[in-house]
Formats: structure tokens, C-alpha cells, sequence
């Protein structure tokens, strides 16, 4: 368990812009920043942060609310795995009870899985660092690779040791179960047999995109031609290859700061770049590149560098994947190394100057390098020439933008020495093909949005109290420990006259108390329950603490609240996002004081519950049995509160 007292720190220190920061590019817009959504797969952001509220809203999902909250949807922690996230994200010391047998029993699967994963990576490294075997084989294995100290530990590369079950008995030694040793594939059971499954192999171990151990790759060192030269943790509850990038940890920073991924094939590459200086670099671990590894990419920047190997039949098989990037909207660049050379052995052989030089002198455009390479196959085949022009194009017309659909039309035309319009009449014809299948799903998509925009614009005609309710409890959020003077109007006798009159009287209270007293003078209730809750709830919190700090508040409310109330606040950001019609019902002006606000917002919802009262009372005279001359009376005395109230709403709108 993890004391009270530590928590509080971490929610104290943590700052949600930046730990989110972390997983999404954010840029700043107004007082917040946006985002492309991490749960979805967009294009134009939709995902909120909000440093002066300290919490997070993404439009697109619905999702919201704190830097726990968005680190638990997120990267899938459990409440303590976020605490601890954060904790040595800042540095907060943590304190803790010591893990009791039972309690690991308890922690659920997958958490066992990564912790044993986690205790395979200590165990690793030691093996390399601490053992005889490890330094004479491992250590100078990689030495001989020209890996230095601090990129050996950074990368937490490890060595375990040439045995057949080394590893799986110091780990049941230590309490852990054969079970998960079983499922992360550290450990191969065969009847009553156990066996290491990387048995005197270097160690690479694989990170998620917040430095959680997932699997491993391990080199053999060995030259034997039957065994694999590389073997990866198999496919299990926290391994999916498919949606991992080795390196992503540690390029994330850097990958958003160059504004630019580099793509190579191994592990070796990307530890060689990063020693050299060149740390937004990532591996696809030697299988072809998926959407989701690409997704991944894609949060942090959209350009993308694929490096190849100086062999040209990899490179053509790879070419192939590529367009899947283009799909994703990516701009996509390739670069070649000479013949014989791949990115580890030239980033070693090269200082930094040299390989970013390099880099940068022979990255093309992945469209112009496709057509110039098969250009050059076809040669004077003009069969062949046929066949890439259609390949080409093909590529071309999975670019989501059509400016640059015809960009690289036109570049092609010159490349390939063809007329425009062949090539533009060519992703005609694609085009056709696909259009169809794409149309009706456009169609669809589109007849799916109608229904949602009808069932909007009614539910807002529908639900003005509830448009109000809401915003009552935005405003006790914001400002309602705030003192201010209201201004009311109260009924007065003239001393001079003797008639009635509305005279102005000021008086200075808290907002949170002025709106409980006038929602209870007009017995007011509200009418959804979840707010309903939220405002007591809030009220509470009010009467005992001179201050109200939302970031608290959401702290101590269950995911489902939290994800309300942080839809209420970050309410406004939706329509500066999407640039929406605000709808009628709530107060525009942002400049207005809060007085004002909160006047209007009350009366609005009086005037509201009035009409309401009186379409009741329409109702009821169309009954029979109804007196309908009281009824009248009452509807009178109410449209005369109405008037009343509406010359109060006049002059605190127009005042
Ligand atoms: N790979 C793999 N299994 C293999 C061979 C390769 O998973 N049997 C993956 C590894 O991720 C490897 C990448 O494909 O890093 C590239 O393979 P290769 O070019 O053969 O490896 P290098 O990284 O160049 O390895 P090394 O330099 O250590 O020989
Ligand atoms: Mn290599």
C-alpha cells in the first residue's frame, strides 16, 4: 500500500500538461494545449489540456479528467501503478509497505506479468554486470560492438547466463510463479522439464512508451547457422508485437522535438544512432510496419524517416509497407546507406556531424525515391513502364490530401518523363475503384451523423435545464468560493410615494452561498441525478474549506464523475476547438463578472421553470373537470413573476 501521505505529494507536484506531454505532442492554444487524440484515430485534434484546471477532456472518445486518470486509460495502469509512475516521474520518494507474499498472490495477472518481466530485466542486467560468464561473454560482446557504459545501462541491456535453467530457478526462488513465467515466455515448460528460453544470449529488453519492461529480444553469440540469430518474447497478455516500437521510450522527446521519426529494422541500429546523438530513432523489430506502430509515430510528429539497409532486395520488400504510412497521412522520407552498410555500422563508423549530415543529404521524399528506383528497373521495357507508373500511382493515391495527391503527380510526371495527364487519368481510374467501396461508407457514415445531429439539436431544445444545471455547476466549481457582490432587487415601499418600487441592494457573499440560497428559496431541485449529487457534493465541500480547488475535488470523485465534471470544464474548450455555434441557452460573454453570470444563469433557469409551469397549467385547462378560473389567475400571477424577473435578467444582461 502506498501511504496517504505520498499520494498527496504526487497529486501535488504532478502537472498534467506535462505528463501527458509525455505520450501526446501537445501545442498550445490560448491558455491550453491540444492534441491529436491518443484513443482514436484522427486527424485534427480533439484532445484537450488544460493547465489551469490541471485536467484533460478528449472530444473525440468522451474521455477525461486527471493526470491519474488519463495514465490509467492510457498506458492501462491501476490506480497505484499511476501513483508510482508519477512518483519517479518527480522524484517523490514514495512510502510504502513492503509487498507481502499474499499480496503478490493478489496483484491480478497481467500486473504479475510485468512484474516478473520487470524482475527478468534486473536479473539480466546483473548476469551481465556481476557474473563472470556475463562479463567475459556478454559484456564484451557489446564492448566489441563499440556500446559504451552508459549506453549499455540506459538501454538496460543484460546477458543470461549459457545454462539451462538459471534464470527460471532464481526466479521461482524468489516467489515467482511458473505460471507467468510460463507467459511471458522466459521460461519454457515442456512436462516436468524447465528450460530458459534465452540461454546464453545477449539481452535487449523492450519498453513500453513509459518505460515498462514488455518482453525482450536476445542475440545469440554463437555462430550456429540452425539457431535463430535473434529471439523475441512471444505474443502474451503485455506482449504485442505489433503494436511496439523498440526505442519509442527513449526517442519520445526527441521524436517530437525534431518534429521526425527515423524507422530502422534492429535493435543494434537504433542503440548505435542514439549513442551517436541521433535519439529520435525507432525499430520495428525486423517485422513489417503495422497502422498501430505507425499510430504510435503519429502522435508525436508526422514526418518519418525510413532508413534502409545498403541491400537492395530488402528495400523493395519494404516499399510495400510504406504506403501504409502514407495512408496514415504521414510524410514520409527515405534514405539509403551505401552498399554493404546499415545504420548501426555507418552511425559507429560516423561522429555525429557526419551522420546527421549524411542524413540529411540523402533523405528523399519517399514518392520521388519510389519513382526513381523503379524508373530505373523498367528501363526501357515499356510493359514495365506500365506496371509502375500503376505502382506508383497507387502510392500516390493513398495520400489523404489531394493538394498533395497532385503535388506529387506532377513531380512523378517529371521524374518518370510522362505526361501529367496520363498519371492524373491513372489515379482516375484507381480512384474508381476504391471511390465506390469508399462512397458507401461515406454514405453511411454520413446517415449516421444526421441522426446524431437531429437527436442533438432536439435534446438541446429539450434540455435547457439541464444546459443550466450544468452550468450552475461549472460556475460553483470556478468561482464559487469567490466573494462578490451581488446586486438584487428587492421590493420596497417608497418613502415618499408610498407606491412599490425595485430598489438595487448590495450584498457581499460567497457565490456558492448566494446560489444555494436562491436555488432553495425557489425549491428548486435538480433534475439529473449525476448533477444533482455533484452539487451537494460540491455544496459540502464549499461549506467546509475556505478555498475550492477543482483539482482535489476531481481527485476525490470515481472515474465516472470525475469524467462529468471534467466535461464541464473543459466545455468551453469544445467550442473554441471545433469553432461551434454556441448554442442560445447559456450566457455568451466571457468578459461578463460573475455576479453577472450567476444572476443570469438563476433567473434564466427560473424564467425557464416558470414557463414550464404555465405550459402545465395550459395542459390543464383542456381537461374537463378543470377549474379553469383559478388556473387563469395562476398563470397571471406567474407571467407576472415571469415580467418581473425578465426585467432583472434585462438589466443584468444589459448591464
Ligand atoms: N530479427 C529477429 N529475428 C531474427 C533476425 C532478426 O527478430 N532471426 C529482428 C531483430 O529485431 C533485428 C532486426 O530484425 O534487430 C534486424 O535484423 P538483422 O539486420 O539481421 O539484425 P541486426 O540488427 O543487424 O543484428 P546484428 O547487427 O546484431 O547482426
Ligand atoms: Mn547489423
Amino acid at each position: 500500500m502506498i501511504s496517504q501521505n505520498s499520494i498527496a505529494k504526487v497529486f501535488e507536484t504532478a502537472r498534467v500538461e506535462e505528463v501527458i506531454g509525455d505520450f501526446v505532442q501537445l501545442k498550445k492554444s490560448g491558455s491550453n494545449f491540444k492534441g491529436l487524440s491518443p484513443f482514436s484515430d484522427e486527424r485534427s485534434p480533439s484532445f484537450m489540456v488544460s493547465p489551469v484546471k490541471q485536467i484533460w477532456k478528449d472530444f473525440s472518445s468522451g474521455k477525461g479528467g486527471n493526470a491519474v486518470s488519463f495514465l490509467m486509460e492510457h498506458e492501462h495502469f491501476t490506480y497505484p501503478e499511476a501513483i508510482k509512475y508519477l512518483a519517479k516521474k518527480y522524484n517523490i520518494e514514495i512510502e510504502e509497505t513492503e509487498r507481502t507474499n499474499e499480496e503478490k498472490e493478489q496483484a491480478n495477472a497481467r500486473e504479475s506479468l510485468y512484474l516478473v518481466s520487470e524482475f527478468a530485466n534486473e536479473y539480466f542486467q546483473k548476469t551481465l554486470h556481476k557474473t563472470d560468464q556475463g562479463k567475459a561473454i556478454g559484456l564484451s560482446y557489446f564492448k566489441e560492438r563499440g556500446f559504451t557504459d552508459d549506453i549499455i545501462e540506459k538501454f538496460q541491456l543484460g546477458y543470461s547466463l549459457d545454462e539451462w535453467q538459471a534464470f527460471t530457478d532464481e526466479a521461482l526462488g524468489k516467489g515467482y510463479k511458473l505460471d507467468f513465467l510460463e507467459q511471458t515466455g522466459l521460461t519454457i515448460v515442456k512436462g516436468e522439464k524447465r528450460f530458459d528460453r534465452f540461454k546464453g544470449r545477449v539481452m535487449f529488453p523492450i519498453h513500453s512508451m513509459s518505460g515498462r519492461i514488455l518482453g525482450f529480444g536476445g542475440r545469440i553469440l554463437t555462430n550456429d547457422k540452425k539457431a535463430a540469430k535473434y529471439l523475441n518474447s512471444p505474443e502474451s497478455e503485455i506482449y504485442h508485437k505489433s503494436k511496439i516500437l523498440y526505442g519509442l521510450y527513449f526517442a519520445k522527446q526527441s521524436i517530437a522535438k525534431e518534429d521526425n521519426c527515423y524507422l530502422v529494422e534492429g535493435y543494434t541500429d537504433v542503440i548505435q544512432f542514439y549513442q551517436t546523438g541521433v535519439e529520435n530513432v525507432v525499430s520495428s523489430s525486423g517485422t513489417a510496419l503495422t497502422a498501430e506502430q505507425i499510430r504510435l509515430i503519429n502522435r508525436l510528429t508526422n514526418n518519418i524517416t525510413v532508413l534502409f539497409d545498403g541491400d537492395a532486395a530488402g528495400m523493395r520488400a519494404s516499399l510495400r509497407g510504406i504506403d501504409l504510412i502514407l495512408e496514415q497521412g504521414m510524410n514520409v522520407r527515405v534514405c539509403t546507406f551505401p552498399d554493404g552498410e546499415d545504420p548501426d555500422s555507418f552511425a559507429k563508423a560516423n561522429s555525429y556531424n557526419e551522420l546527421t549530415e549524411y542524413l540529411q543529404e540523402n533523405a528523399m521524399d519517399f514518392i520521388q525515391f519510389k519513382a526513381s528506383i523503379l524508373v530505373k528497373d523498367a528501363n526501357n521495357d515499356p510493359i514495365k513502364k506500365a506496371e509502375t507508373i500503376r505502382n506508383i500511382v497507387n502510392s500516390i493515391a493513398k495520400i489523404p490530401d489531394q493538394i498533395k495527391r497532385e503535388v506529387y503527380i506532377q513531380e512523378c510526371a517529371r521524374i518518370m518523363d510522362i505526361s501529367e495527364n496520363v498519371l492524373f487519368s491513372t489515379l482516375a481510374q484507381i480512384n474508381k475503384k476504391g471511390y465506390q467501396d469508399a462512397n458507401k461508407k461515406i454514405k453511411q457514415e454520413q446517415k449516421a451523423f444526421d441522426v446524431v445531429k437531429s437527436n442533438e439539436a432536439q435534446k438541446q431544445k429539450v434540455n435547457v435545464q439541464y444546459e443550466l444545471e450544468r452550468k450552475i455547476i461549472e460556475i460553483l466549481m470556478l468561482y464559487g468560493d469567490k466573494e462578490e457582490d451581488f446586486e438584487d432587487l428587492v421590493l420596497k415601499e417608497d418613502e415618499v410615494s408610498g407606491e412599490l418600487i425595485l430598489e438595487p441592494v448590495v450584498h457581499k457573499t460567497r457565490v456558492f452561498e448566494k446560489i444555494y440560497l436562491d436555488l432553495q428559496e425557489d425549491e428548486m431541485q435538480f433534475t439529473d441525478e449525476k448533477f444533482r449529487a455533484l452539487y451537494y457534493n460540491i455544496i459540502d465541500q464549499l461549506h467546509q474549506a475556505d478555498e475550492f480547488s477543482t483539482k482535489d475535488f476531481i481527485n476525490q470523485l470515481d472515474q465516472d464523475s470525475a469524467s462529468t465534471v471534467t466535461s464541464i470544464l473543459m466545455e468551453d474548450e469544445k467550442y473554441t476547438l471545433h469553432d461551434w455555434q454556441r448554442n442560445q441557452i447559456i450566457p455568451k460573454d466571457k468578459n461578463k463578472s460573475v455576479p453577472q453570470l450567476v444572476s443570469q444563469t438563476i433567473l434564466s433557469l427560473r424564467c425557464y421553470l416558470i414557463d414550464k409551469k404555465v405550459a402545465e397549467y395550459k395542459e390543464d385547462t383542456k381537461r374537463e373537470s378543470s377549474d379553469t378560473r383559478a388556473i387563469i389567475e395562476d398563470v397571471k400571477d406567474y407571467l407576472g413573476l415571469k415580467m418581473l424577473l425578465s426585467r432583472k435578467l434585462g438589466k443584468v444582461v444589459g448591464g
